[in-house]
């Protein structure tokens, strides 16, 4: 009887993931399964533990397991997904929370400078503080929440294994390295997750990408919020997102995840304004095309130096959605 293979929606960007291998089964033993003729629910009736069978990275369950044993595997398993936290600050924090409230999935680990609040962020996961020991934990999604350097030193390791959601889009303003990533996401069968963050209408933008002749995005922040001066005021950049991103990478992220979804990083329109008498963290977009027009403005309060208190709840949704493994209705 041949097994259907699961399709999850995995959120606004892309529609469709086929569901990550998570911890795989010996291959002699699925070979055995599949000659006798059994199905997964007897497999799994007759005491056959899911937990104890190997986990594999994406790439190998690419590489070693044939068309019909990769169909097998989703519904023989039924393990908890496990996800990598890099970053263990605002978003991370909450992110970490919210996994273990709600059961999305097992932190396996946090990568963060701090060990002890990292300890208090996933009790129970391995800590520790060095980067080059990011991309060999074994787990279904690593997530970035630090800042642009960092998702610069692990993106394409991570990807040459498993599937990578960063925070820090700011970093893929660079040509050459978004272009690396997409070449190693091609190479291992791997996938970078752009969420939305602190961004509204994100999937509108990235579905009418072709038809959307202009893109401006104006944000207001108050100095402190862009790392600069306390008594700062007024236009501070005003051109291509590409130099917005350049000259704060910790706080045009939003800007970023447009650019990204959208036009690119030349053709999309950045204004930063400094304020030092807002207590919000602004956006004002505008989008056109022919036929549409849309403006929305997002508003929230920070929550962090350069975080507003919308993106880590919705960082957390974002990853538990990605990663899901209900069937439900969700959103696509
Ligand atoms: N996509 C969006 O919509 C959006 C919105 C807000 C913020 N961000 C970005 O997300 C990132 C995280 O934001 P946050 O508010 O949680 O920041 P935060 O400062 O609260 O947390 C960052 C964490 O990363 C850790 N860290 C920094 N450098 C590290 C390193 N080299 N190795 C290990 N750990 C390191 C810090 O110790 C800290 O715990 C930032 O880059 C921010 O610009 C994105």
């Amino acid at each position: 009887m041949p097994f259907p293979t699961t399709r999850r929606p995995i959120g606004r960007m892309v529609p469709w993931i086929i569901t990550l291998p998570n911890d795989l089964y010996p291959f002699g033993r699925v070979v055995a399964f599949r000659n006798h003729g059994g199905s997964a629910e007897q497999w799994i009736k007759e005491g056959k533990n899911v937990s104890e069978w190997p986990r594999l990275s994406r790439r190998e369950f690419h590489s070693t397991l044939d068309n019909e044993q990769r169909r097998s595997y989703p519904v023989m398993t039924n393990s908890t997904k496990r996800i990598g936290l890099v970053g263990c600050g605002v978003i991370g924090g909450r992110i970490a929370e919210r996994a273990i409230e709600r059961g999305f999935a097992k932190i396996d680990f946090v990568c963060d400078m701090d060990l002890e609040k990292a300890r208090e962020a996933a009790p129970g996961a391995e800590v520790f503080p060095n980067l080059s020991d990011v991309a060999a934990r074994q787990v279904d999604l690593v997530v970035e929440a630090a800042n642009a350097d960092v998702m610069r030193e692990i993106a394409i390791d991570v990807l040459g294994e498993r599937d990578f959601m960063p925070f820090t889009m700011t970093a893929l303003a660079d040509d050459d390295f978004r272009e690396a990533v997409r070449v190693q996401c091609r190479k291992a069968g791997t996938r970078l997750f752009i969420p939305h963050g602190g961004v509204l209408g994100l999937d509108g933008i990235y579905d009418g990408r072709t038809v959307i002749e202009e893109l401006t995005i104006k944000t207001t922040k108050h100095p402190r919020n862009l790392g600069l001066d306390e008594s700062t005021s007024g236009v501070i950049y005003d051109g291509p997102t590409r130099g917005a991103c350049a000259r704060f990478p910790r706080n045009v992220n939003i800007h970023a995840a447009y650019a990204l979804m959208g036009l690119g990083f030349d053709r999309t329109h950045s204004t930063v304004i400094s304020d030092p008498e807002t207590k919000q963290m602004r956006h004002d977009i505008v989008v056109k095309g022919p036929g549409l027009e849309w403006n929305f403005m997002i508003s929230s309060t920070p929550v962090g130096e350069v975080t507003g208190n919308y993106t880590p709840e919705s960082a957390a949704s974002t990853v538990g959605r990605v990663i899901g493994a209900d069937y439900d209705i969700v959103m696509a």
